[in-house]
């Protein structure tokens, strides 16, 4: 029987199944990042492993052999969950590498490090969407319960990762060369537009038949059926596969769908507050 339960590391919920203080405080304060690594972060649901596909494609030309070969898992390893830990450390560079990590637990060597980091973001009421649907059928996750009572824990950061509010603003606080911010929306509006400024971020030059291919394979549909991204290949004990499906809908607005006016409002109001100042204008205001 799975263990749907959290635990606080320094204030941040995560799920007991698949993390331990050690690999976190590891990652924290001993893992060494490396010049060449290029690491993708974000807060969960927000399109993370779309950009894992698009930088697979665009590190191969568009080929896409390696991310259908390779499990995501293995590509691009969560660098705070113990597998994901072991995965990286034999990983031979250049690394792709991903984590959720807040930045105050990212690794402290960042600061020294001229590693490329991409941070996605997304419409946070599209990101609640996402992980309620995700949190009824992926077992390391609590249930989400109604959504009016998903709302409000999200809303007070009672969730994997704690409050996207300060995962966002902790990290847009990163204003460096080596930081690259990039927004689902962006993707969904001009995905080969997007492309190109990644590899330009990257260093990167693909001709325009390399970009048209990672274009289509990066499509949902593609990925969809993508059986080392789809997390087909996830064993049973993490994730009830017929209970729902890792990509769902890949759209931008689902929200629409599933918050009430009044859910709607509420959020609004938060959002509000909590974003005061921030003084950058997103593509979902
Ligand atoms: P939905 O649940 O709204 O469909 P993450 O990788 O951070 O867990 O984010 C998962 C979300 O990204 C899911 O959103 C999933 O469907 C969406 N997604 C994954 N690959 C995508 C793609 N190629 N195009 C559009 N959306 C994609």
């Amino acid at each position: 029987m799975t263990e749907r339960t959290y635990f606080t590391y320094k204030g941040i919920p995560l799920p007991t199944m698949g993390y331990s203080e050690e690999s976190l405080s590891y990652m924290e304060n001993e893992f060494q990042l490396l010049d060449d690594d290029v690491v993708t972060v974000s807060y969960p649901k927000s399109g993370t492993n779309w950009m894992l596909e698009i930088l697979g494609l665009i590190w191969h030309d568009g080929d896409p052999s390696w991310v259908q070969s390779v499990l995501m898992s293995d590509r691009s390893p969560w660098i705070e969950t113990a597998d994901g830990l072991n995965v990286a450390l034999n990983y031979p560079p250049p690394r792709f590498l991903t984590t959720h990590l807040p930045f105050q637990l990212f690794p402290k060597s960042f600061l020294h490090s001229k590693c490329k980091i991409i941070y996605v973001m997304r419409n946070p009421k599209d990101v609640l969407v996402s992980h309620y649907h995700f949190a009824k059928f992926f077992q390391p996750l609590e249930e989400p319960g109604t959504m009016e009572e998903f709302v409000e824990k999200f809303l007070n950061g009672n969730v994997i990762y704690g409050s996207w509010f300060d995962h966002v603003k902790g990290w847009m606080k990163m204003n460096r060369p080596n930081v690259f911010f990039i927004s689902y929306e962006e993707l969904h509006q001009d995905l080969r537009g997007s492309v190109k400024r990644i590899c330009y971020f990257l260093g990167k030059e693909l001709d325009s038949h390399q970009l048209d291919e990672v274009v289509k394979y990066a499509s949902f549909q593609i990925m969809k059926d993508n059986k080392m991204s789809n997390f087909s290949q996830i064993p049973e004990e993490y994730m009830n596969h017929k209970k729902g499906k890792f990509m769902r809908k890949g759209i931008c607005g689902d929200w629409k769908n599933h918050l009430t006016v009044a859910q709607s409002e509420h959020f609004d109001h938060v959002y509000q507050e909590k974003m005061q100042g921030v003084g950058v204008t997103f593509p979902w205001d």
